[in-house]
Parts: structure tokens; C-alpha cells; sequence
């Protein structure tokens, strides 16, 4: 059980110490109901997401959720679906949570963790699908990028047949790295793309997320869109 003080929350995260703390490490744990920040506890649910949130409704996660936006918009669209998000930073899933509470959200969690690790907190043929919003470039360290041929590796067993993965970026080489590897991988398959999403028919519906209103108000800048579908 951890303790609620922001040095032992602190060395849950991270091995080295702090001498000012994050104050919404601490923030955090006023959402028990809308964030899980404690590995043990997400591992354990791995086979039972359901029995969290009181039903056996389609589960779908997004990766890398920032403040919150997206996800909350989509589980507010679909009362009869369960989502699922991860995000590292702490105010960021404090805001999250906050949007989540102040609607009284039932079919919405955030948890503080990495997408790489999701095996471990999610079951195999579990997943309808997987949303992945304006993921950090890393132009100068590609190793470092979130969608890469192995995370789709991780996500075949875990998603569903005919389960879809959902992208947006601001990237346009993200964009086309993505399309390229994808189409060397006999388990999926491209099944929409477009390099400027709000002049696309896809744009009716779109939830937009905190970072895209701010690439399109401030950068106006195209939004890349892609679907990817399981096909094995
Ligand atoms: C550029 S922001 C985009 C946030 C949000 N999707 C949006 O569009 O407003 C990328 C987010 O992904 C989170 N992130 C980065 N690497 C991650 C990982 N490996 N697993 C989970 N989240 C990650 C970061 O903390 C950050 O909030």
C-alpha cells in the first residue's frame, strides 16, 4: 500500500531524489476513481477491466492522453464503451481526471504508465482499439518514438479482431514512416490516411485534443490522420 506523502509517491516513480516535490504528485491521489497510478494495482486488473468499471462494454486505450481532452470527449460520445488512458505526467493526469469528475464519468480511467509496459496491464484479445495523439517526434533520437513496428508487435495479441489503431499528428515524416512500416507488416493494414485531416471528410466528428487546437490556432498547421486495421 503506498503511502499518501509526495517523497514516498515520489519513490514510486522515480530512483533518485528530489528535494522539491511535483505538487500534483500529490493532486493525484484526490482521484482514486478516475486515476491508478500504482502498477501492482493496474497489473492485477489486467484480466478484469470489466469488473472495474461494472460491465463487460468494449474496452479501448488511448496512449500518451496529455490533458485529457480526446478521451474524455470520446467516452462522453460513447456511454456504452469502457476507455482507458495512459499518461505520464502528473498535472496532466490531474486535469484529465478533473474533466472526467466534473461529468461524472463512469466509463473513463487514467493510469500513470508507459505504453511499452502494456502487456503487462492489459489482456490478450481485450482491445477494440487504439488512439495515439500527436506522439513527441523525437526527431533527433527516432529510437525514442512511441509508434514504432514494435509497439504494433505488443498490440496484435491485445487487440481484437478487426481492432483499429487511430493516429493524429502534426508530423508530416511521422506520418510517412508510419504508413511505410505499416505496409511491411503482414498483420495490418493502411485502411484511411489523409495528410490534412480538417479539410477531409473525416474532419465531421473529430475531437479535436489540447495539442492539435494548438498546432491548428497557433501554427496552422496540417493535421496527418491515419487508420490502421488488424487484419491477422
Ligand atoms: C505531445 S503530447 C500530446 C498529448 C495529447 N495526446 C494531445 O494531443 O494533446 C504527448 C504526450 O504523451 C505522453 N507520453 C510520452 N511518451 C509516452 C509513453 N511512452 N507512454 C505514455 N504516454 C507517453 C507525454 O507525457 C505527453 O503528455
Amino acid at each position: 500500500m503506498l503511502e499518501n506523502n509526495k517523497e514516498d509517491l515520489w519513490k514510486h516513480f522515480f530512483n533518485y531524489p528530489r528535494k522539491v516535490y511535483n505538487q500534483y504528485i500529490l493532486k493525484m491521489t484526490e482521484y482514486p476513481e478516475y486515476i491508478i497510478f500504482d502498477k501492482e494495482k493496474m497489473n492485477s486488473n489486467k484480466e478484469k477491466w470489466g469488473s472495474h468499471f461494472g460491465n463487460d462494454n468494449p474496452l479501448y486505450l488511448e496512449i500518451g492522453s496529455g490533458s485529457g481532452n480526446f478521451t474524455n470527449g470520446l467516452s462522453e460520445r460513447h456511454k456504452d464503451r469502457n476507455y482507458i488512458a495512459l499518461e505520464l505526467r502528473f498535472k496532466r493526469l490531474v486535469f484529465s481526471a478533473d474533466k472526467a469528475r466534473r461529468r461524472d464519468a463512469k466509463n473513463i480511467l487514467f493510469l500513470r504508465r508507459y505504453g511499452e509496459e502494456i502487456q503487462t496491464f492489459i489482456s490478450e484479445d481485450s482491445l477494440s482499439g487504439v488512439y495515439i495523439n500527436f506522439p513527441d517526434p523525437w526527431e533527433e533520437k527516432l529510437k525514442n518514438r512511441v509508434i514504432q513496428p514494435s509497439l504494433f508487435q505488443l498490440l496484435n495479441p491485445l487487440l481484437k479482431k478487426e481492432g483499429k489503431v487511430f493516429i493524429k499528428t502534426d508530423h508530416d515524416g511521422y506520418y510517412n514512416d508510419i504508413i511505410n512500416f505499416i505496409e511491411k507488416m503482414p498483420e495490418y493494414e493502411v485502411v484511411y490516411s489523409t495528410p490534412d485531416l480538417h479539410n477531409d471528410a473525416k474532419a465531421e466528428g473529430n475531437i479535436k485534443t489540447e495539442f492539435e487546437e494548438l498546432f491548428l490556432c497557433k501554427h496552422n498547421k496540417n493535421i496527418n490522420y491515419i487508420e490502421i486495421l488488424k487484419i491477422k
